[in-house]
């Protein structure tokens, strides 16, 4: 198929964008691309691939934008309930922590999963995925991590596995069963670290050998935070993991700077995530090396925090910054990364430019696939998305409402084509 006559089409080429770099989009007016199978086969002007390729079926989308879907680089989309009562008591006063160490928080969310069916976990997740995909987001990362004991997080696992394959969002799995201290090891952290070493990382792996042999190894991670694990304990977690194979992220920094920007860039984890109070050495040393900063500004908003992440600063720094939405249960239930473009314009002050690179090849980089997705060149994975709109700082500018019209995953056509 020959989609032609985008009044802007971001091709997002070249890789990812470090530092003064980001905000390249490859605009090409009047622009084309050209789809075979689940492929992009040229990109180029509207004149020059309709006399390269004129025996394509031809999809006018004039007065749009077109470009690459939206990579979610952070999400904790597989869990049960909600907490709504929370919410409305962070509004009268007591902080997230507080309500964590009174046993609610994540705690109360791995009540609901652990008693949850998977059918009903994937089921609830579904309609999450479904949610986000109508939004743009072609491929999301999705961490395990309201289970907190093997079994559970191997149901996550599997959940998550099952979702990704009903499709049409892609998932990357994480592992996170260092998402908090669950409640049979309340006030010993450390032997819950300890299990998480010598039990539950090795039965991850042995689970995805069994039952997702062709699939990479999930991502590990760790919430190092105070109230969650310390610095030691979250490089035992990623040193274990990253000696079974596991490629690494971690939490850090999201209310406390305990060490983790810093521990990300020496063990060369493919991330750092949060960082909503890192210091400037740590923003330093995480910018000079190959780890990814992800801000998550829904966490702060949802939070009614003022701490976003200093994204300016890492840039200035020369680092590798991705966006995405964190949605989770409690600090932020957000499917839109559309929402996380505006709110990265307003509070961590990126130009829409900017904003639509951190959402895509850049956080493409930060789940290890900016080889296949993030980018429309040829080679890469056909996912892409039309605006309902002809100018794309529309994104940013524009929030509370859906500028995605249709949505192409794998060359496969879903939403709306008919009003194209
Ligand atoms: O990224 N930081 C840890 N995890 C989530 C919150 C999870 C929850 O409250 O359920 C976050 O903000
Ligand atoms: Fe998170």
């Amino acid at each position: 198929m020959l989609i032609h006559s985008a009044t802007q089409l971001l091709t997002l080429a070249g890789g990812p964008q470090r530092g003064a770099a980001l905000g390249d989009l490859g605009l090409i007016e009047d622009g084309a691309v050209v789809i075979q199978e689940d492929q992009i086969v040229a990109v180029g002007k509207t004149g020059e691939l309709e006399s390269l390729y004129p025996r394509e079926p031809k999809l006018d989308v004039s007065g749009r934008v077109v470009l690459p879907g939206f990579v979610d680089a952070h999400t904790h989309l597989v869990w049960a309930g909600d907490r709504a009562g929370e919410f409305e008591q962070r509004l009268v006063g007591k902080s997230y922590l507080e309500i964590q160490a009174a046993g609610g928080g994540i705690l109360s969310t791995v009540r609901a999963t652990r008693s949850a069916s998977t059918e009903a976990l994937v089921s609830q997740t579904l309609a999450r995925a479904q949610t986000m995909f109508a939004f743009g987001t072609t491929t999301a990362e999705a961490k395990t991590g309201y289970g907190l004991d093997t079994p559970t997080e191997l149901r996550l696992l599997a959940a998550l596995l099952e979702v990704s394959a009903r499709g049409p969002l892609e998932i990357e799995p994480t592992f996170l069963g260092a998402h908090a201290v669950p409640p049979e090891f309340a006030g010993d952290p450390q032997g819950y670290t300890d299990l998480v070493c010598t039990e539950m990382l090795p039965a991850a792996r042995n689970w995805w050998e069994a039952n997702a042999p062709s699939l990479r190894l999930p991502f590990a991670d760790v919430f190092c935070e105070a109230g969650a694990f310390d610095l030691a304990q979250s490089r035992q977690i990623l040193e274990t993991a990253r000696g079974l194979g596991f490629p690494l992220k971690i939490h850090a920094d999201e209310f406390e700077a305990l060490g983790g920007a810093q521990l990300a860039a020496e063990l060369g984890a493919f991330s750092a995530d949060h960082l909503a109070v890192t210091p400037p050495e740590e923003i330093a040393a995480l910018a000079a090396s190959e780890t990814v900063a992800v801000a998550l500004p829904c966490t702060p908003f949802g939070l009614a925090s003022p701490r976003y992440t200093p994204a300016r600063a890492f840039i200035e720094a020369g680092g590798l910054l991705a966006i995405a939405s964190d949605i989770n249960p409690g600090t932020g239930w957000c499917e839109s990364m559309q929402f996380v473009i505006a709110l990265a314009c307003r509070f961590l002050r990126l130009t829409p430019a900017q904003a639509v690179a951190a959402a895509t090849i850049n956080a493409a980089a930060a789940i290890g696939r900016s080889g296949e997705i993030g980018s429309l060149e040829p080679g890469k994975q056909a996912d892409l998305i039309i605006l309902s709109a002809g100018d794309y700082r529309h994104l940013g500018y524009r929030f509370g409402t859906n500028l995605v019209q249709a949505v192409i995953k794998n060359g496969q056509f879903h939403l709306s084509r008919e009003n194209l």
